[in-house]
């Protein structure tokens, strides 16, 4: 079974709150997905491989240790996943971006693909999903596997928010993925909306509501 990791720093709850405020307007809402993103991707990488290189202090030659980010995939779900690349970037900034595109069927709920684009050696690299909601799970299940499908065999999901309903799902389907989380809330509506949650991420994100 995966492991879920709450990355619940006091930083983190602060911002996240402000976030779930429908009064934050997008400009805030996505200046905060960034620094959250940035906060949690420092404990997603806590295990990212690292290579001994020789370097020379102004006292004397030395090893240290450097971190392979060239090794690095962030493959974000669109839209809403976008809001946590770039804190991601600012980590790792040589880590290579791929992009699912899927989105939810408003009636069924289930995830319909429009887009894939990921990069050529993606089964090589340690990837980080990222989408903030995880709702029934069916969009995260989808883009996993089809990470699966091209190779991959180390990945880790990050979300902002999830429902049980959604980690269930993922843990079930896909038990090597670890997931990381800001909050788990209590859980979803007649819609499929995480509740209390935030609301629409990608709408939220991109003004378009
Ligand atoms: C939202 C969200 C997730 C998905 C979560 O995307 O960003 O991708 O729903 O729901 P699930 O766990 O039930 O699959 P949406 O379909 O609204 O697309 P968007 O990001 O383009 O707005
Ligand atoms: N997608 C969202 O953006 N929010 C939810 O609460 C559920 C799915």
């Amino acid at each position: 079974m995966s492991k879920i990791h709450v990355i619940d720093h006091p930083m983190i709850q602060h911002k996240l709150t402000i976030m779930r405020d429908k009064e934050t307007g997008p400009k805030d809402f996505r200046q905060l997905l960034n620094e959250i993103s940035l906060l949690m991707g420092y404990e997603i990488t806590r295990e990212i491989p690292l290579e001994e290189v020789e370097i020379e202090t102004p006292i004397c030659k030395t090893t240290a240790k450097r971190v392979l980010g060239r090794k690095m995939a962030i493959i974000p779900i669109l839209r809403a996943g976008l809001g946590m690349v770039e804190g991601l970037l600012d980590l790792v900034p040589v880590a290579k971006v791929g992009h699912i595109g899927l989105y939810r069927n408003e009636k069924t709920h289930e995830p319909v693909v429009y887009y894939c684009k990921l990069p050529e050696d993606i089964d090589d690299r340690f990837v980080i999903v990222t989408d903030p909601m995880l709702a029934t799970g069916g969009s995260s299940c989808d883009a996993l596997q089809m990470l699966k499908d091209r190779g991959c065999t180390n990945i880790k999901l990050m979300c902002l928010v999830a429902a049980p309903e959604g980690i269930k799902k993922v843990q079930e389907a896909h038990p090597d993925v670890d997931i990381y989380v800001a909050a788990i809330d209590e859980k979803l509506n007649e819609n499929a909306y995480i509740v209390p949650g935030l609301g629409d991420a990608g709408d939220r994100i991109f003004g378009t509501k």
